[in-house]
């Protein structure tokens, strides 16, 4: 079967599930096409090669990033393929974020496709609070498994489609132009003298927004910024500050390696109704519950 895996991704965490889904789907021998959605890969090539197009897209403002929907917005006007809807949130499928998926599965319906599954990945948030220790180790262990899964899923065609509640769609609904303040996020953002102009920043901004200036190699900001937070948390020397929205922007970084270097014990992930109780963490709980079923047969 040949799979196009399209995904975007501010700080990593949506990547590595995207890159995880492609292993998974190349492993059970599908020929596999990853797209990284960027600002300005929206004129690509026709899907009608494709019997399956996966999509990942990490959850802003409880929605999808307005580049997810160019970019599907671009597609071929009669897509005659299956499609997967995966989104990655830092609260998982929680009260707010179960309609988040609705605009971009909207848009592929209206062009044809046949939209049989979607998911919500739970990985550590990289805004505004940090998710405590150990849900957020316990996260960055269960998405191979979970991936896994769902990749079998996907490949079996089982339907997995959810009717959003009128909460979290009014919700969507009110915070659907959110993405609009990004421009002034990201012209706001001051770049400090301990900038050595790696360049880190500009290389992985999927908004395409930082340049560097000739002379200097310091960045420079345009306005097409998505608040994605990559450059932010790329820089090793902590040399970019905005000066907007500066409470969003997690103290000591965000940093996905370390995450995964801790392990969370069997007794945390067996006590998940205590470490992550109420409906607070409900989109993330049973996710971790699922996942740890899987996981402790390995360990
Ligand atoms: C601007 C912005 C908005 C976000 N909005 C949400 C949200 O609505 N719901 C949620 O659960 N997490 C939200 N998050 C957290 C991210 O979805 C989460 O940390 C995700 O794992 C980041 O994926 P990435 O590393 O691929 O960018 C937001 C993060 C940012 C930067």
């Amino acid at each position: 079967m040949r799979i196009k895996l399209a995904y975007y991704s501010g700080t990593g965490g949506t990547q590595r599930i995207a890159t995880c889904f492609a292993q998974e789907f190349s492993a059970k021998g599908n020929d596999v096409s990853v797209e990284r959605i960027q600002l300005g890969n929206d004129h690509h090539d026709s899907l009608s090669d494709y019997d399956l197009l996966v999509l990942v897209s990490v959850t802003h403002d409880f929605n999808a990033p307005h580049q997810v929907l160019l970019w599907l917005e671009s597609l071929d006007e009669t897509l005659r393929l299956d499609a997967a809807v995966i989104f990655v949130s830092g609260g998982g499928e929680a009260i707010t974020n179960r309609a988040a998926r609705q605009a971009a599965i909207k848009i592929l319906e209206s062009k044809g496709a046949r939209v049989f599954f979607e998911d919500m990945f739970p990985m550590p948030v990289n805004y505004f609070y940090r998710v405590k220790h150990p849900i957020d180790a316990m996260e960055m262990e269960a998405y191979p498994y979970m991936v896994k899964k769902r990749a079998a899923a996907i490949l079996a065609r089982e339907q997995r489609r959810i009717k959003p509640p009128a909460i979290d769609r009014f919700i969507t609904w009110m915070c659907r132009n959110a993405w609009q303040g990004g421009a002034a996020f990201g012209r706001s953002i001051q770049v400090s003298d301990t900038c050595t102009g790696c360049g880190l920043c500009a290389e992985g901004c999927p908004s395409k927004n930082i340049s560097l200036d000739s002379a200097s190699s310091k960045p420079v900001f345009s306005d097409t910024c998505a608040r994605c937070l990559h450059c932010l948390y790329v820089c090793p020397n902590t040399s970019l500050v905005p000066g907007k929205e500066r409470y969003a922007v997690l103290k000591g970084g965000y940093d996905l390696d370390e995450i995964a270097s801790r392990r969370a014990s069997a007794s945390e992930w067996e006590n998940l109704d205590r470490i992550a109780p109420g409906w607070l963490w409900g989109g993330i709980r049973p996710y971790l519950q699922e996942a740890w079923e899987l996981i402790k047969q390995q360990r």
